[in-house]
Protein backbone atom coordinates (compact mmCIF):
# COMPACT_ATOMS: atom_id res chain seq x y z
CA UNK A 1 0.00 0.00 0.00
CA UNK A 2 1.37 3.63 -1.07
CA UNK A 3 0.21 7.01 0.10
CA UNK A 4 0.00 9.96 -2.52
CA UNK A 5 -1.19 12.82 -1.42
CA UNK A 6 -4.67 12.32 0.53
CA UNK A 7 -5.19 8.83 -1.61
CA UNK A 8 -4.38 5.49 -0.69
CA UNK A 9 -3.60 3.08 -3.41
CA UNK A 10 -2.80 -0.83 -3.66
CA UNK A 11 -0.71 -3.17 -6.32
CA UNK A 12 -3.02 -4.38 -9.10
CA UNK A 13 -1.18 -5.43 -12.01
CA UNK A 14 2.40 -6.52 -11.45
CA UNK A 15 5.79 -5.28 -13.69
CA UNK A 16 5.87 -8.87 -14.97
CA UNK A 17 2.33 -8.81 -16.28
CA UNK A 18 2.56 -5.47 -17.78
CA UNK A 19 5.88 -6.76 -19.51
CA UNK A 20 3.89 -9.64 -21.26
CA UNK A 21 1.00 -7.45 -22.14
CA UNK A 22 4.04 -5.44 -23.95
CA UNK A 23 5.36 -7.85 -25.62
CA UNK A 24 1.97 -8.91 -27.14
CA UNK A 25 1.55 -5.29 -28.62
CA UNK A 26 4.73 -5.59 -30.28
CA UNK A 27 4.57 -9.07 -31.93
CA UNK A 28 1.06 -7.64 -33.25
CA UNK A 29 3.30 -4.27 -34.38
CA UNK A 30 6.32 -5.95 -35.62
CA UNK A 31 3.75 -7.85 -38.06
CA UNK A 32 1.76 -5.19 -39.13
CA UNK A 33 4.42 -2.66 -40.13
CA UNK A 34 7.29 -4.85 -40.37
CA UNK A 35 7.29 -4.33 -44.15
CA UNK A 36 6.34 -1.00 -43.81
CA UNK A 37 8.15 1.30 -47.21
CA UNK A 38 8.67 4.08 -45.09
CA UNK A 39 9.90 4.24 -41.55
CA UNK A 40 6.40 4.40 -39.43
CA UNK A 41 6.42 7.37 -36.72
CA UNK A 42 5.94 6.30 -32.82
CA UNK A 43 4.61 9.79 -30.95
CA UNK A 44 4.05 9.20 -27.24
CA UNK A 45 2.01 11.19 -25.48
CA UNK A 46 3.42 12.88 -22.29
CA UNK A 47 3.78 13.11 -19.75
CA UNK A 48 2.44 9.30 -19.12
CA UNK A 49 3.06 7.57 -22.08
CA UNK A 50 7.50 7.38 -21.80
CA UNK A 51 7.74 4.09 -19.58
CA UNK A 52 5.07 2.58 -22.15
CA UNK A 53 6.85 3.74 -25.21
CA UNK A 54 10.57 3.60 -23.89
CA UNK A 55 9.75 -0.38 -23.33
CA UNK A 56 7.61 -0.73 -26.49
CA UNK A 57 9.68 0.40 -29.06
CA UNK A 58 12.68 -1.50 -27.90
CA UNK A 59 10.82 -4.65 -28.56
CA UNK A 60 10.34 -3.17 -32.06
CA UNK A 61 12.23 -5.25 -34.76
CA UNK A 62 11.50 -2.36 -37.96
CA UNK A 63 13.23 0.98 -38.52
CA UNK A 64 10.67 3.57 -36.76
CA UNK A 65 10.95 7.37 -35.59
CA UNK A 66 10.11 8.14 -32.03
CA UNK A 67 9.00 11.39 -30.93
CA UNK A 68 6.53 13.15 -28.30
CA UNK A 69 4.01 15.68 -28.20
CA UNK A 70 1.79 16.61 -24.86
CA UNK A 71 -2.04 17.26 -24.43
CA UNK A 72 -3.36 17.91 -21.19
CA UNK A 73 -7.06 17.05 -20.07
CA UNK A 74 -6.94 15.78 -16.96
CA UNK A 75 -7.25 16.88 -13.80
CA UNK A 76 -6.88 14.80 -10.02
CA UNK A 77 -8.64 11.87 -10.83
CA UNK A 78 -11.42 13.11 -12.94
CA UNK A 79 -11.41 13.62 -16.74
CA UNK A 80 -12.12 17.23 -18.56
CA UNK A 81 -13.36 17.67 -21.93
CA UNK A 82 -11.38 20.51 -22.74
CA UNK A 83 -7.97 19.05 -24.11
CA UNK A 84 -5.47 20.89 -25.47
CA UNK A 85 -2.15 20.84 -27.36
CA UNK A 86 0.93 21.93 -25.31
CA UNK A 87 3.39 20.55 -27.32
CA UNK A 88 3.71 19.13 -30.98
CA UNK A 89 5.27 16.26 -33.12
CA UNK A 90 7.74 18.60 -34.08
CA UNK A 91 9.01 16.29 -37.62
CA UNK A 92 7.01 16.03 -40.94
CA UNK A 93 4.46 13.77 -41.11
CA UNK A 94 2.71 14.32 -44.54
CA UNK A 95 2.54 11.06 -46.14
CA UNK A 96 3.69 9.18 -43.06
CA UNK A 97 2.22 6.46 -40.92
CA UNK A 98 1.50 6.93 -37.36
CA UNK A 99 1.80 5.39 -34.42
CA UNK A 100 -0.24 7.28 -31.40
CA UNK A 101 0.98 5.64 -28.17
CA UNK A 102 -1.07 6.21 -24.98
CA UNK A 103 -0.41 5.26 -21.69
CA UNK A 104 -4.56 5.15 -20.95
CA UNK A 105 -7.82 5.88 -23.02
CA UNK A 106 -10.36 6.82 -20.85
CA UNK A 107 -12.88 8.91 -22.39
CA UNK A 108 -11.52 9.22 -25.44
CA UNK A 109 -11.14 13.13 -25.53
CA UNK A 110 -7.13 12.84 -25.95
CA UNK A 111 -7.04 10.63 -28.28
CA UNK A 112 -9.78 12.31 -30.36
CA UNK A 113 -8.47 15.82 -30.44
CA UNK A 114 -4.89 14.24 -31.20
CA UNK A 115 -6.25 12.65 -34.33
CA UNK A 116 -7.90 15.64 -35.15
CA UNK A 117 -4.73 17.56 -35.19
CA UNK A 118 -2.34 15.39 -36.57
CA UNK A 119 -5.13 14.84 -39.59
CA UNK A 120 -4.81 18.35 -40.73
CA UNK A 121 -1.23 17.47 -41.52
CA UNK A 122 -1.90 14.88 -44.25
CA UNK A 123 -0.31 11.97 -42.63
CA UNK A 124 -0.69 8.60 -44.49
CA UNK A 125 -2.45 6.43 -41.52
CA UNK A 126 -2.66 7.04 -37.80
CA UNK A 127 -3.21 4.09 -35.93
CA UNK A 128 -3.95 4.23 -31.44
CA UNK A 129 -1.65 2.29 -29.83
CA UNK A 130 -2.68 2.18 -25.72
CA UNK A 131 -0.97 0.07 -22.38
CA UNK A 132 -4.58 0.53 -21.15
CA UNK A 133 -8.29 0.81 -22.40
CA UNK A 134 -11.05 1.65 -20.00
CA UNK A 135 -14.25 0.61 -22.79
CA UNK A 136 -16.76 1.26 -20.74
CA UNK A 137 -15.96 5.04 -20.11
CA UNK A 138 -14.70 5.45 -23.80
CA UNK A 139 -17.44 7.75 -25.98
CA UNK A 140 -15.76 7.88 -28.66
CA UNK A 141 -15.39 6.51 -32.47
CA UNK A 142 -12.14 6.32 -33.27
CA UNK A 143 -11.14 2.71 -33.07
CA UNK A 144 -8.31 1.92 -30.37
CA UNK A 145 -6.18 -0.19 -32.97
CA UNK A 146 -3.31 -1.64 -30.28
CA UNK A 147 -4.72 -2.12 -26.48
CA UNK A 148 -1.67 -4.40 -24.22
CA UNK A 149 -4.78 -4.06 -21.60
CA UNK A 150 -8.29 -2.85 -20.84
CA UNK A 151 -9.41 -2.22 -17.34
CA UNK A 152 -12.76 -0.93 -15.87
CA UNK A 153 -13.31 2.62 -14.75
CA UNK A 154 -10.71 2.02 -11.67
CA UNK A 155 -8.01 5.06 -11.19
CA UNK A 156 -4.76 3.54 -11.61
CA UNK A 157 -1.14 4.73 -11.50
CA UNK A 158 2.23 3.72 -11.88
CA UNK A 159 4.18 2.72 -14.99
CA UNK A 160 4.53 6.34 -16.38
CA UNK A 161 0.64 6.60 -15.21
CA UNK A 162 -0.05 9.69 -12.09
CA UNK A 163 -1.92 11.15 -9.99
CA UNK A 164 -1.42 14.91 -10.03
CA UNK A 165 1.89 14.12 -10.60
CA UNK A 166 2.89 11.15 -8.33
CA UNK A 167 3.27 7.21 -9.40
CA UNK A 168 4.66 7.54 -12.51
CA UNK A 169 7.79 5.79 -10.73
CA UNK A 170 6.07 2.34 -9.68
CA UNK A 171 6.73 -0.50 -11.51
CA UNK A 172 4.09 -2.08 -10.78
CA UNK A 173 0.05 -0.96 -11.60
CA UNK A 174 -1.92 0.59 -8.23
CA UNK A 175 -5.14 1.00 -8.11
CA UNK A 176 -6.76 3.75 -5.59
CA UNK A 177 -8.62 2.14 -2.49
CA UNK A 178 -9.48 5.11 -0.39
P1 LIG B 1 -9.19 10.74 -21.81
O1 LIG B 1 -8.95 12.00 -22.57
O2 LIG B 1 -10.42 10.83 -20.93
O3 LIG B 1 -9.23 9.49 -22.67
O4 LIG B 1 -8.03 10.58 -20.77
C1 LIG B 1 -6.80 10.20 -21.21
C2 LIG B 1 -5.69 10.67 -20.31
O5 LIG B 1 -6.11 10.84 -18.96
C3 LIG B 1 -4.63 9.61 -20.29
O6 LIG B 1 -3.67 9.86 -21.27
C4 LIG B 1 -4.06 9.74 -18.90
O7 LIG B 1 -3.01 10.68 -18.91
C5 LIG B 1 -5.20 10.26 -18.06
N1 LIG B 1 -5.86 9.16 -17.34
C6 LIG B 1 -7.01 8.51 -17.66
N2 LIG B 1 -7.32 7.56 -16.78
C7 LIG B 1 -6.31 7.56 -15.87
C8 LIG B 1 -6.03 6.76 -14.70
O8 LIG B 1 -6.75 5.83 -14.30
N3 LIG B 1 -4.89 7.08 -14.04
C9 LIG B 1 -4.04 8.08 -14.43
N4 LIG B 1 -4.27 8.83 -15.50
C10 LIG B 1 -5.39 8.58 -16.22
MG1 LIG C 1 -1.81 10.59 -20.93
Amino acid sequence: MIKLYDKHFKPLIPASQIAEAVDGVARRLNEDYGTSQQPPVFVGVLNGAFMFLSDLVKRLDFVCEVTFVKVSSYDGMASTDTVSTVMGVGCPIEGRDMVVVEDIVDTGASIEHLVVELRKSNPRSIRICTLFFKPQAYRKSIPIDYAAMEIGNEFVVGYGMDYNQLGRNLRDIHVVCG
